[in-house]
């Protein structure tokens, strides 16, 4: 097919939705409160960020990372191999490694380059790398030309254990075998079966756990120490991934580690570190004041644990259709794609930020508006959501008591998407 054609498939469908006046991405955001924002001249409530901790907004990260930039600069002026490494980046190495219960951490300049670069260091063409189906598309990204990959159904170990079993048991095997899940699950805000996916290094004890934690960290576990820390779990995880752009208000990702001649090796082969610039000063210097409020300010995380406690049971009382996690990710089910359009453009106009999810990202007939709790949801905000969820769940009859008229729309609406990582943002349309 043509590059034109091709394009004409997703702009034909782009082109349909805002000629309907219900186009809900790329709004441009022109004043940021953190839990409330400026958008085409409204003030609106945001339940869609992943700030969970509010702190991109905080007195502290804002004036620390100021002071960075006086000190150091805007820009890195290099890659960290070469000109653009900072004394920064090494404290804040050794602060995450700490953090999250390992010897070692490498930075990268997102979470999104770190999967992309470390798991490209990992492999070997005769390793087989297992990943949760509803994995994020870092990983799948991560995992480019790997020959030897397979997925488990989401959140099942039993459904890991087997397909272990089966790629171990074939005569040519002779690699390691790499098992890749997430903390928290950006989408379903499904909190991973890490115990149980520990429990299979018993079993296989060469196997390696990596877990991209970039929603857990900051959110579970002591001080928010992340999903592993959470379970118990952080010594039998090989690797933890994590990234700045959630709960730890800036941009940038860190791969951690025991295995510290591996983090070497990637420190040197990461084509994503290498050929990359660094992180600057400004968002190096935030992620190390969050860490310094987190280890402080352990009621941080207890006030984002208990507003999630609160919306979820409000949105239970309302009757939405979700699933049970203790994660402050809540995405909730409206049916139809075009539902789940309108469904949001009303929530904008009735001063609500939050977005849909559509197919392929979830099943067909599922689409979702995804919201997320913040530790600084004010009471009066949590109440307002609330209310108007209440108003419009009944008008568009998303309640799980409407159900019977309004069954998700489609032939297998039910199963799970047949694309592996479409169900993680690997594409919104
Ligand atoms: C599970 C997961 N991994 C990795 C990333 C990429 O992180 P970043 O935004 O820092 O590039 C994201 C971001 O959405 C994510 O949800």
């Amino acid at each position: 097919m043509k590059l034109h054609d091709r394009c004409q498939k997703v702009t034909g469908m782009i082109r349909v939705i805002r000629d309907a006046g219900i186009y809900p991405y790329f709004r441009p955001i022109s004043r940021s409160w953190g839990t409330e924002v400026e958008c085409a001249g409204k003030r609106l409530v945001m339940i869609g960020s992943n700030d969970y901790l509010g702190l991109s907004h905080d007195a502290r990260v804002k004036e620390a990372s100021a002071q960075a930039i006086y000190r150091m600069g805007t820009g890195p002026g290099g890659s960290r191999f070469l000109s653009g490494n900072m004394v920064l980046h090494q404290t804040l190495e050794e602060r995450l490694a700490a953090f999250v219960g390992k010897k070692r951490a490498v930075l990268h300049v997102t979470g999104f380059s770190t999967n992309l670069g470390a798991l490209g260091c990992l492999l070997t063409p005769s390793d087989y790398v297992l990943c949760d189906r509803e994995n994020h598309a870092s990983i799948f990204a991560g995992l480019g030309g790997t020959k030897r990959m397979g997925t488990f159904a989401h959140n099942d170990a039993p459904s890991a254990a087997r397909k272990i079993a089966s790629e171990m048991g074939k005569p040519d095997f002779d690699g390691q075998v790499l098992l890749i899940t997430e903390g928290i699950f950006s989408m379903s805000g499904d909190v991973a079966v890490m115990d149980e996916l520990a429990e299979l290094k018993k079993q296989y004890p060469d196997m390696l756990l990596y877990l991209d934690d970039a929603h857990g960290l900051g959110v579970l576990g002591a001080n928010g120490r992340g999903t592993a820390e959470h379970f118990g779990v952080t010594e039998q995880t090989d690797f933890i991934m994590g990234t700045f752009s959630k709960a730890f208000a800036s941009i940038g990702g860190f791969v951690a580690s025991d295995h510290t001649d591996v983090l070497d090796y990637i420190q040197h082969q990461s084509r994503t570190q290498i050929f990359s610039a660094a992180l600057p000063a400004a968002c190096t210097t935030a992620a190390l004041t969050c860490i310094d409020i987190l280890e402080a300010e352990p009621e941080r995380v207890e006030r984002l644990r208990a507003n999630t406690r609160r919306m979820r049971q409000g949105y239970k009382d309302i009757g939405l259709r979700f699933s049970e996690s203790i994660a402050p990710i809540i995405p909730i089910t409206i049916g139809s794609d075009e539902k789940a359009f309108m469904f949001a453009q009303e929530l904008f106009e009735r001063g609500i930020f939050a977005l849909p999810a559509i197919y392929p990202a979830v099943p067909r007939g599922q689409a979702l508006i995804r919201t997320a709790c913040m530790s600084t949801h004010e009471d009066r905000q949590m109440d307002f959501v609330l209310e108007v969820m209440d108003e419009m769940a009944r008008k568009y009859r998303i309640r799980i008591q409407d159900q019977d008229g309004d069954q998700p729309e489609g032939e297998g609406a039910q199963a799970s998407s047949t694309i592996p990582g479409a169900r993680s943002s690997q594409s919104l349309l």
